[in-house]
């Protein structure tokens, strides 16, 4: 069955406004979920017109949806710039009358949303709404896509073994006031800073200008436009979105507060501090998070006994006694990093790998038996598969389209006002043992390797549109908040900061439990609620 071809216009020249509580089920979790994916080609036609929907072949799109990509102006200020093809799959309404479009955003900033339109997602928000996955600026099929490298093993040749995938080494972060920290951090945060400064000269060279039209605020206006496109001049934008996707939500109801339909966001970011995030930001503040790990340090190995948590000696283990093992374990790499000759290629294990491995699982818990194996393996010698899991997703994060998360993050930041700004290694490693000390003393300097923020300062450009704030719209409707209690990464005080920003545009859901964003750990409860808010009004909703 052919989909149907459909092009609609937009009238051009229109202008937009714009723990002990933790369980025991912890180490044995399988995956529940687990997205469809499929591919969908990049659209072509030269001359394209700005509203144009172009739709691929069925056979390319995953079974469900229909998919293609919707031709948008570049730039939404200054209209001569050309366009910009931004890539859709829409898994569509089974039930009507249909309510309306909600766009899906996984996060990142790099993730590709369209591998989200699927029944998993109907599930959660309900069949009488089209879903529609996009891949935001710069990301996958969406063009102009953030390229800097020559390819992916141009890419994977520049981080490897650097400081860029092996993360920091702290000495030992159980006394900070050991000097040694501080001199050994700046000579790491000058090969950092190098690095950065390499791969901005890069993307200079070979993005040039369209590296302008990634950030944040554009892709509300795709959303807006896209909208209008699909859905008719009047219909409100919806949204669902997880990690950087609360910033994008976030954005959305404070730039276009009257355009709002019904949004959920789910494991908050604080836009206040995202938008902020200036050239000193080598753990940017949005980083300054981890404050959960400082109370419940390292939360996760207790009860489940050493057949089921291979980290625990024995059932019941006080978790004071494997946090003493795991910080001798990344003392003692710091003196000697672990060899890894037979990993997925020859490699070795440092101290800041193996914290920032840690906390990367530590957002997981489905994931968590495995990575207490790794751990386990590395500390009795043999760093293999530590080495396999910290390294392989990295390199499979970085496919061809390579600093799409920079190109947001960048965009986003406010540029440095002079040369003089440009923060000197001792600066930045002030603030990562700030971090250390006052966020959290086993990641405070780790989280710039699953997350490779940093360097905006010598990024190249700045876009036509940067917005921040103010932080306080009011909605039609309230926008809906999910906050994890011990979510590593974006923590119950971003949730609760836009809560108290937008009191009675905003309901906050807190949700009891570990991991990063609710669907970590999926429960019947948030999946009712989530639907329910979906189903009706907010006011009924109130009422569930
Ligand atoms: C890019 O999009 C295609 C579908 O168009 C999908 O198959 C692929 O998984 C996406 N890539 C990533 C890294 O998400
Ligand atoms: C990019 O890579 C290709 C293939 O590896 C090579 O032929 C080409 O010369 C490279 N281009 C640049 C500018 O390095
Ligand atoms: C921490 O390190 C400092 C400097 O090396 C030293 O003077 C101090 O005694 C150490 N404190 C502890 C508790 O080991
Ligand atoms: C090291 O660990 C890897 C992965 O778990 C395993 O395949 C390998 O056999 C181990 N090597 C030794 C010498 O035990
Ligand atoms: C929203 O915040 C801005 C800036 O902080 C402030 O000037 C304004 O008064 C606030 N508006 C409302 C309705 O509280
Ligand atoms: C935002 O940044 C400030 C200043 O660095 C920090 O005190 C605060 O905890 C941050 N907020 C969140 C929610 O991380």
């Amino acid at each position: 069955m052919g989909v149907p071809k459909e092009a609609v216009e937009i009238p051009r020249g229109r202008r937009r406004t714009g723990s002990t509580a933790l369980t025991l089920y912890i180490c044995a979790l399988a995956s529940l979920l687990a997205f469809g994916i499929y591919r969908c080609q990049k659209p072509y036609g030269r001359k394209s017109e700005i509203g144009t929907v172009k739709w691929s072949p069925a056979a390319e799109c995953n079974p469900g949806t229909e998919c293609g990509a919707v031709i948008v102006p570049k730039d939404y200020i200054d209209r001569s710039a050309g366009t910009a093809s931004i890539a859709i799959a829409r898994f569509k309404a089974t039930k009507f009358p249909k309510k309306g479009t909600v766009f899906l955003n996984p996060g990142g900033p790099g993730g590709s949303g369209t591998r989200l339109a699927t029944q998993t997602f109907a599930d959660l928000i309900g069949d009488d709404w089209d879903l529609l996955g996009f891949d935001p600026r710069g990301i996958n099929k969406t063009s102009p896509q953030v390229q800097c490298f020559n390819g992916s093993s141009d890419f994977n040749l520049f981080v490897a073994n650097t400081v860029l995938q092996q993360g920091f080494n702290v000495a030992s972060s159980r006394n900070l006031s050991n000097p040694a920290i501080e001199a050994q951090l700046v000579e790491q945060a000058r090969e950092f800073m190098a690095l950065k400064k390499s791969q901005a000269e890069l993307c200079a060279k070979n993005m040039g200008d369209e590296l302008k039209y990634m950030g944040t605020a554009t892709v509300v206006r795709d959303m807006d436009f896209i909208t209008k496109v699909l859905d008719g001049e009047d219909a409100k934008i919806n949204f669902w979105g997880a990690s950087y996707g609360s910033i994008l939500g976030a954005y959305l109801v404070n730039m276009l507060p009257e355009r709002a339909g019904f949004v959920v966001i789910d494991g908050i970011v604080d836009p206040v501090n995202w938008s902020m995030a200036g050239q000193l930001a080598l753990i940017p503040p949005k980083k300054h998070i981890a404050s959960i790990l400082k109370p419940v340090p390292v939360p996760f190995f207790m009860q489940a006994g050493p057949e089921a948590c291979p980290l625990t000696q024995h059932i019941d283990e006080p978790y004071q006694d494997i946090e003493t093992r795991l910080e001798d374990f990344f003392d003692a790499l710091a003196l000697t990093p672990l060899p890894a000759p037979f990993g997925f290629r020859p490699g070795f294990v440092t101290s800041g790998g193996a914290r920032a491995f840690l906390l990367q699982y530590l957002q997981r818990p489905q994931k968590w038996a495995e990575s207490a194996l790794a751990l386990s393996q590395a500390m009795a010698g043999n760093g293999t598969l530590l080495f396999n899991l910290l390294v392989i997703p990295l390199k499979e994060r970085t496919p061809h389209y390579d600093l799409a998360r920079l190109g947001v993050t960048c965009m986003d930041s406010p540029p440095p006002k002079s040369p003089a700004e440009v923060p000197t290694a001792e600066v930045l490693v002030a603030e990562l043992m700030k971090s250390l000390r006052e966020v959290s003393q086993h990641f405070g300097a780790s989280a710039s390797v699953g997350e490779p923020d940093g360097g905006c300062q010598y990024w190249p450009v700045r876009g036509p549109e940067r917005f921040s704030g103010p932080w306080n719209a009011t909605l039609d409707w309230p926008m809906l908040i999910v906050s994890n209690t011990m979510d590593p990464i974006t923590p119950i005080q971003s949730g609760l900061r836009i809560n108290s920003l937008m009191p009675d545009s905003s309901r906050l859901i807190i949700k009891d439990g570990p991991g990063h964003c609710s669907d970590a750990f999926p429960t019947p409860c948030i999946i009712k609620l989530i639907r329910g808010y979906f189903a009706g009004s907010p006011g009924e909703w109130d009422n569930m």
